[in-house]
Formats: C-alpha cells, sequence, structure tokens
C-alpha cells in the first residue's frame, strides 16, 4: 500500500512556526534534494507566503515561485488558495481569479489546494474551473470543524458536491490540529466509500493529536497526508515527516520516500530553524503541544497571531479570555471554521470584545461585511440580535458575492502604469496595492543601484 505524503516546510511550516518569514536565501541550497527526496508533491506558496514575500521579505513572490520551479522540476508544486479570496482576505471578481490562477499554472503551480472559509462552494467554483482550463490539479478542500452543522452526513455531502465540481483530488483541511483519530477513521471511510477520487487529510500538531489522526487516516485508505520535514514539524506545525514515513514502512507502507535525502533536508533546516529561535521569530511556545485548541479550536497560525497582537498592546495576561471569547463569536456568526480570513475576523472581533469591556461596541467591517453577506454564506444560522446590532435596517445580499463586482484586471492595469512590468505585477498590485507599489519603487531604486555599481565596478 502505498501513502503518498506532501512536503510543507516552504509553505505551512514556515506560515505557521515563524509567520512566513523564511526567505528564498535560506531554503535555495536544498531545493534539488528536495526534488529528489520522493516527495508526492511540495507546498511552497500561496497562503501567507505571497504577502510575505512583498512586505517583509522584498522578494518577487513570483519570481520566487519561478525559482523554486527551476530546481524542483520533477516534483510537484503545490499552492494554498482561498478561493474567490485568492491569497487575501475579500473577494475579488471573476477575471482576476481566473488570471492568478492562469499565472499561477504558468509560473510553476502543479496542485491547486482550493478552499472556502465558509465552504461556500460558489466561492471556489470558477478558481477550479480555471484551474482545469490551465491544465493544473484543482484539489477541491473542506475547510473541517465541529459544530452542530458539521457532522458526517454533512462531510460526505460536501464530498460528492465537490465531485460532481470535477475536482481531481479532495482535500480535508484540519487546520486547528483537532480532529481526532477515530474522527479521521471515520470521516476518510466514509468519504472513500463515496467518493472517488483520491482524499487528502491536512492536519497539525497543535494539540498533539497529528500523528495518531494521520496513522486512523491511512487504515481508512486516506491517499495522501501533509507532512514537515522534523526541524520544522510539530506544534503548529505538521507532524513529522520521517517520523510519519518511519511508522509506516515497519507497518508494511510505502511512502516513496528516500530516508537519505530525508536526512540531508532536516540537517540543512536545523541551523535554519536555530537562526530564527536565536532571533525570537520562532516563539518556542508555537513548538509545544497546547490541548486548549480542542476546546477553542483555535488554529496554529492564528494563536500566534493572537499572541503578537496581544503582545502589541501589552495585554497577554488578557490571552485566556481572548480564547474564551472566541467560541462564543464563532456560535454569533454561525459556525464559521476559523480558517484565514474568517480565523483573522473572529479573532480580531473576540480580541476588540475583550479589550473594550464591552461586546460589539467596536465592531470591524469585516464582521459587518461578513453579516451583509459578503464573504458568502455562514455555515448555520447567525444570531439575529447581533446581526441587527450590526446591520441595523440593512438587508444580508443572498447571491453570490463576486456576481456584484465589476471586473478588475484591466482598469488595475492602467491605473498601476508602467510600475507594473508584467501581469503578475498588476495581479501584486491588486491584492496588495500599497505594499506592492512600494516593493516596485523598491525593485527600480535597487535595479538602478545595481547599473551603478556595475558601471562603477568597470
Ligand atoms: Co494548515
Amino acid at each position: 500500500m502505498k501513502v503518498n505524503i506532501t512536503e510543507t516546510v516552504l509553505r505551512d511550516a514556515n506560515q505557521s512556526l515563524i509567520a512566513t518569514r523564511l526567505p528564498f536565501s535560506d531554503f535555495e541550497g536544498i531545493l534539488e534534494k528536495i526534488d529528489n527526496a520522493g516527495y508526492h508533491s511540495v507546498e511552497c506558496w500561496g497562503g501567507a507566503t505571497y504577502d510575505s514575500c512583498l512586505r517583509y521579505l522584498n522578494e518577487d513572490p513570483w519570481e520566487r515561485l519561478r525559482k523554486i520551479k527551476s530546481k524542483i522540476k520533477k516534483t510537484r508544486l503545490q499552492m494554498l488558495l482561498r478561493g474567490q479570496n485568492l491569497i487575501a482576505y475579500k473577494h475579488y471578481p471573476d477575471d482576476v481569479v481566473r488570471k492568478f490562477v492562469e499565472h499561477a499554472i504558468q509560473n510553476g503551480i502543479d496542485i491547486m489546494r482550493i478552499f472556502d472559509a465558509l465552504n461556500d462552494f460558489r466561492n471556489i467554483e470558477v478558481a477550479v474551473d480555471q484551474t482545469l482550463k490551465s491544465g493544473g490539479h484543482a484539489q477541491g478542500t473542506i475547510c473541517y470543524t465541529i459544530s452542530p452543522i458539521h457532522n458526517l452526513a454533512n462531510y460526505v455531502k460536501w464530498g460528492k458536491q465537490l465531485e460532481e465540481m470535477g475536482v481531481d483530488s479532495i482535500c480535508i483541511k484540519d487546520m486547528s490540529g483537532i480532529m481526532g483519530p477515530q474522527e479521521a477513521y471515520d470521516l476518510i471511510k466514509a468519504l472513500k466509500d463515496t467518493v472517488t477520487k483520491p482524499v487528502v487529510l491536512h492536519t497539525h500538531c497543535t494539540t498533539g493529536l497529528g500523528p495518531m489522526t494521520y496513522y486512523k487516516a491511512i487504515e481508512a485508505g486516506v491517499d495522501v497526508i501533509d507532512c514537515a520535514i522534523s526541524a520544522f514539524s510539530g506544534g503548529t506545525s505538521q507532524p513529522p515527516t520521517e517520523s510519519l514515513h518511519f511508522a509506516l514502512k515497519q507497518a508494511g507502507y510505502e511512502t516513496g520516500l528516500n530516508e537519505d535525502i530525508l536526512k540531508e533536508i532536516n540537517d540543512f533546516f536545523k541551523p535554519v530553524k536555530d537562526k530564527f529561535l536565536e532571533s525570537g521569530v520562532l516563539d518556542p511556545y508555537v513548538l509545544g503541544s497546547d490541548t486548549d485548541a480542542l476546546v477553542y479550536q483555535v488554529p496554529g497560525g492564528m494563536l500566534s497571531n493572537l499572541l503578537s497582537q496581544l503582545k502589541h498592546s501589552n495585554s497577554l495576561d488578557r490571552l485566556q479570555e481572548v480564547l474564551q471569547e472566541i467560541p462564543q463569536v464563532r456560535k454569533e456568526l454561525g459556525y464559521p471554521p476559523l480558517v484565514t480570513p474568517m480565523s483573522q475576523i473572529v479573532g480580531v472581533q473576540a480580541t476588540t470584545n475583550v479589550l473594550m469591556g464591552e461586546r460589539y461596541e467596536n465592531i470591524s467591517s469585516e464582521v459587518r461585511s461578513y453579516f451583509k453577506g459578503e464573504y458568502g454564506r455562514a455555515p448555520g444560522e447567525v444570531d439575529t440580535e447581533i446581526m441587527k446590532k450590526v446591520l441595523g435596517d440593512e438587508k444580508p445580499i443572498t447571491q453570490r458575492f463576486a456576481d456584484t463586482l465589476e471586473p478588475g484586471f484591466e482598469k488595475a492595469r492602467q491605473e498601476i502604469g508602467n510600475l507594473a512590468k508584467n501581469d503578475e505585477d498588476v495581479l501584486s498590485y491588486i491584492i496588495f496595492p500599497p505594499i506592492a507599489e512600494k516593493f516596485f519603487q523598491y525593485r527600480e531604486e535597487s535595479a538602478a543601484l545595481k547599473v551603478n555599481y556595475t558601471i562603477m565596478k568597470v
């Protein structure tokens, strides 16, 4: 029996442990080894990587992808796409979504993992369709969470809906690491009995359940699991690649991974990890297990964001209160899974509710948009009193929000003018306007500096 393993060190592990601060130069030297290790795929782009490249690392995210592709030639590259939100926090018009997907595939992405935070599949349809049209592998995703609405029957129904949409594989995304081994077994078994497409399980070690959950999922027939090379595994990141490989091999499964190369990859990342520990970017807190998440269902990335928000406002002592407020806010919003952008939206509102002393005294514009229906359908019933407080007499919309948006690509191209060198730049500008502009300027200045330097040398 073969179990396929996807390596997440370049994306999810990087995002969960070190707030996506890994520069290209820190992993360039190991890409060829990664390519030869025998992974099913390498998750390396999307999620927060794009934002972080432009905002903190002064890297062109597209160039980073091309550079990764030039070294990882055999193994499929994978990205995480937030459906109609692309790699950001609001819905974009369909022409922008199509352009983005098309260019991501052209620049090197093979597997497009596409999710909607609310599991409102109207918000992933266009990205799935474009992935298939551009020759990519469309992985339809169901965000896993626990609530009265999120039960086995519904998960199976959603799996079937994805298959009907034409996806190539189905991923269950447990971003909080709250799925227990028995739940995994039951869920994967039920899906494998219903759908014909490969089933992928994604989890985190946050609560300590991760490796057990994977093991039971494998017994139930899961096709692919996501792991991180051990130096960047555990805690809010994925279960360790080598340990899963070791355990599976003992039980007679094949992973296709080369142990010697895994060792080399891990040895490469050990000093990288030490560097981030020393600089304080890697907070030892996120490396441990925290079973509170079984109660609060707080995903890794969200927990580290909350910590830094509270640290920033000198209120780290209110963490417990905020963690208790989160499930309350979530219930009032109709049980959205806590995944980007919902994790941020719920997190910020819960923090505000606690720090302001009165609940919903300050309402974020995102919570307002949510109640208006601009993120899609709430999974369950929203709290009508809170909705009234937020919207007043305004009526929420029921159609797909992107249908209300004007096409945006050509307009943005005109707007940014010569600063954008290609379509990819225009996309960066559409998604992160001020940051992209700043980056383009930085790029021009550093190019000018390089020219001067060359002239001086001559
Ligand atoms: Co994840």
